[in-house]
């Protein structure tokens, strides 16, 4: 749903009206001076002419900073910082002079100096890795506040979620606010709010984590040169600061406050086919048997709104869908699971029999007007009440309203609208002076307006429909797809981006939003393929899907009134360039599967800049994309015009994915051809040469794609759908280089029976030694049994037709064969699940 940004404007700044009146009449409280201060065992309190600031360092090189306009600190609960870290604490070695007081940790040195007050963090070699601006003390006003720190020219920002606007946030201004405007190139605030960013300056990066959940706003330097700032509305001034020095650091700190994700299901990385709406049911059939006849592999088909009766959730069109149970066993004989939209309102039709309405009147689940009645708004049913969720008796209730679909063999579920949406609310969403009734653990039991919770109740509901899932179906994970969410979303499930459009220009904007929400903790992201207004032409839609099939969530999404956006609609070219690219996600899936693993145990996103991997690499971040380790995607970044562009290499070894050719450095730009790559042998170019930024032409049906040299990817035969058992050998890709190694992770993908051991995971690596190369198999863990009886290894960069191929241990020779177009060498041997090496000479 989109609203015209002028509109937004003006209910906005009617919102901060108040806040003008108040300005003249209320001096700003000033945190400028230390009047006296006390060690503690984990940090150092201070107290200021105005109140108290409270530093305590959660892990040697993470501190948590909170600062009260009183005697004393606000109520210490977090809705997205994890309890155990919350309260884990280090001891630190206190430390003052004259002009400070503060302490050490054994990675950090924090300063508070006396007199102008200002919160200074060190690493041990002295460098100032953040500080107050001079001159710019920390302030409340207008029950909110404002920080200042110190910024260098240049500094780079990131994160924040998906802002769109440049991919840098430097000298750009966002404000937190869950709002349902759609994304335009410079449209804020969107959807999500997360107040975590990573900065970095001097080659080295830090993180900032404002805890709080009331609107929020940031600015990188718009309004002032040398200083950044940020600030809330209302609610505590608490933040973490959270140092590197490299970006990885910096997110796995963050990931460490917030949580990581869960497993997802396998089938959710597959290709989803989504529209709005497929209605009725035989259109929805319709696109299932295409998908098959066309051998387009997939895995999700999605019900949007009008499914549901009167556009009522949890319900079901009885005369469009007239055997729902029946649908969705016939899709799933197909291969295909069901994912259902079920917005967060409720329509407010009392005594209709409408049960999710009585249930929740009944239990008062309802969010509340300042006077203490049931709030009604306008969302699709027409008037509509809204689940609190941040009573926990009301997620509980709202988990089992899931109960006929999970029973009906719906597969996952899709969250939309929970910023919330509110069509006749002020701003688009409700009056902030709407109560909520929190009842949480860690929390005092009490009443919040709207102004503090708003920015959390998609999370809340995203979690409701995640933990009521698990509720219903103990052993399988749940899948949700939410629009809206919080810092620690990621706890429940994906999210995407949005009502983007189809346009080339919000093609590369979906790559910088996916990078950001990544770098913001949120690993499982995609976006609406091929765009959700407007209409893709047939190259557009091409390019995104190549792209998407390096996304996490891989879903072709469109709009009423659009053209059809399904793979085949612009003709049989088109769709088998369409076809080779979600062939491949399903060639790379236990490539895919085994990220995906990563960032449930690590919180490391999938989607990487080239920053993440290779610090201070910020030559073609805006464009460039690594898809895990291995994966460098380079989409041209202008893919609507015919002019060449570079792709900028990160400092290492290169193959060209699809020639499985060495990228050299010296390699002549070849203009009609994206395969500007020659062997490196052959050009007698040295191992470590890395190639320089290179000149592409961008070709239609070839997504530049590189792997890092060092890396082995394991893929397996092209199967229709994740729920088939791929038939033949498991493929492992080598690729010679540094630090050669690469890992796989299985398990029966829908479970969580791998939580107890039912997983199978093996690591391999590679060495180069004069005209031998090793492979070598690490031991396999775990219980689940693999679907391949059988290995095909191949080596990239294998230059002579002849080679003896040997397993340690045995000495029969392996089979083997020469592919002297892509100089490799492939190698049949049988499953290797224990310690062992491949000899090749
Ligand atoms: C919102 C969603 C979109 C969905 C539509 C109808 O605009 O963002 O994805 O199709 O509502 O439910």
């Amino acid at each position: 749903m989109r609203y015209s940004l002028n509109l937004l404007l003006s209910a906005l700044l009617l919102l901060s009206l108040p806040c003008a009146t108040l300005a003249q009449s209320t001096p700003p409280v000033l945190v400028d001076k230390v009047t006296s201060a006390t060690p503690l065992h984990d940090g150092v309190e201070v107290h200021t002419t105005s109140g108290i600031v409270r530093i305590t360092a959660q892990r040697d090189d993470i501190l948590r900073i909170r600062i009260a306009a009183s005697t004393a600190l606000p109520e210490d609960a977090s809705w997205a910082v994890l309890p155990a870290s919350r309260t884990h604490t280090v001891d630190v070695q206190p430390q003052q002079d004259d002009v400070s007081v503060g302490f050490r940790t054994a990675a950090l040195d924090l300063r508070v100096e006396r007199d102008p007050l200002r919160i200074v963090v060190r690493d041990l070699q002295g460098n100032v890795l953040s500080a107050d601006a001079p001159g710019r003390p920390s302030r409340f006003e207008h029950g909110g506040f404002t920080v200042y720190k110190q910024m260098a020219e240049g500094q780079h920002f990131f994160g924040l979620g998906d802002k769109t606007g440049n991919f840098d946030r430097y000298k750009q201004a966002y404000t937190l606010w869950n709002t349902d405007t759609g994304v335009q190139d410079w449209s804020d605030p969107i959807y999500k709010s997360i107040p975590f960013f990573l900065t970095t300056t001097a080659g080295r990066s830090s993180g900032l984590f404002l805890d709080n959940t009331w609107r929020t706003w940031f600015d990188f330097g718009k309004q002032a040169r040398d200083a950044y700032a940020f600030g809330a509305e209302g609610g505590p001034l608490d933040y973490y600061f959270i140092a590197g020095p490299t970006p990885k650091q910096v997110v796995l700190g963050y990931i460490y406050l917030t949580g990581t994700p869960p497993l997802p299901p396998l089938w959710s990385l597959g290709f989803q086919q989504s529209r709005y709406s497929y209605t009725p049911e035989s259109q929805l059939r319709q696109v299932a048997d295409r998908l098959r006849a066309d051998k387009i592999p997939a895995d999700a088909l999605y019900l949007d709104i009008d499914y549901q009766y009167r556009n009522r959730p949890f319900t079901v069109d009885p005369q469009t869908f007239p055997n729902f149970p029946g649908l969705v066993s016939d899709l799933a004989k197909q291969n295909f699971h069901l994912v259902t939209i079920t917005d967060l309102h409720i329509a407010h039709v009392p005594d209709a029999g409408y049960a999710p309405y009585d249930s929740g009147h009944a239990g008062d689940h309802f969010i509340k007007r300042a006077d203490g009645s049931e709030y009604v708004g306008v969302v699709w049913p027409g008037p509509a009440v809204f689940p609190d969720f941040t009573r926990q008796q009301t997620r509980a209730w709202w988990g089992n309203l899931y109960t006929e679909f999970v029973k009906d063999g719906v597969a996952g579920f899709w969250n939309d609208m929970n910023e919330p949406s509110v069509f006749d609310g002020p701003g688009f969403t409700m009056p902030i002076d709407n109560i909520h009734r929190i009842d949480e653990p860690g929390f005092a039991t009490r009443t919040a307006t709207h102004a503090e919770i708003h920015n959390i109740l998609g999370m809340q509901n995203e979690r409701a429909t995640y933990d009521g899932l698990l509720r219903l179906r103990p052993n399988e994970r749940p899948f949700v797809l939410t629009r809206a969410t919080f810092a620690g979303g990621q706890r429940y499930g994906f999210t995407w981006t949005g009502d983007n459009n189809s346009t080339y220009g919000q093609l590369r904007l979906a790559t910088q939003m996916l990078i950001n929400l990544g770098l913001s903790g949120i690993s499982f992201v995609g976006d609406d393929i091929g765009g959700f207004g407007g209409s893709a032409n047939a190259d557009l839609l091409t390019r995104w899907v190549e792209i998407g099939a390096f996304n996490p969530l891989f879903r072709d999404h469109s709009t009423k009134g659009s053209m059809p956006q399904e793979l085949w609609v612009h003709g049989p070219e088109q769709e088998a360039i369409r076809r080779r690219y979600v062939e491949l996600r399903y060639r790379l899936m236990p490539y895919v599967y085994t990220l995906a693993e990563e960032a449930s145990r690590t919180g490391l996103p999938m989607v990487r800049p080239t920053f993440l991997e290779f610090p201070n690499d910020f030559d073609g971040m805006e464009t460039e994309f690594f898809f895990g380790r291995s994966f460098l995607v380079v989409p041209p970044p202008f893919a609507e015009m015919p002019e060449d562009f570079i792709v900028s290499f990160p400092k290492a070894g290169w193959y060209d994915f699809w020639t499985g050719h060495r990228v050299v450095s010296d390699a002549p730009p070849v203009a009609a051809n994206i395969v500007a790559v020659a062997n490196a042998a052959a050009a007698g170019v040295a191992e470590s040469t890395f190639p320089q930024p290179m000149k592409l032409h961008p070709q239609l049906d070839t997504l530049p794609v590189y792997v890092r040299e060092g890396s082995i990817i394991p893929m397996q035969p092209l199967v229709q759908s994740t729920n088939e058992t791929p038939n033949g050998p498991l493929e492992l890709r080598v690729y010679p280089g540094e630090a050669c190694a690469g890992s796989l992770y299985l398990d029966d993908g829908h479970t969580l029976n791998y939580q107890h051991g039912d997983l199978l995971r093996q690591g391999f690596s590679c060495t180069v030694s004069g005209d031998t190369v090793t492979v070598g198999f690490a031991a396999r863990q775990g219980t689940y049994k693999p679907w391949w009886k059988s290995m095909e290894v191949v080596v990239y960069n294998w230059n002579h037709s002849k080679a003896t191929a040997t397993l340690s241990g045995s000495s029969t020779v392996l089979k083997t064969r020469y592919d002297a177009q892509a100089h490799a060498l492939h190698v049949s041997l049988p499953d290797v699940a224990q310690a062992a090496e491949l000899h090749l000479q």
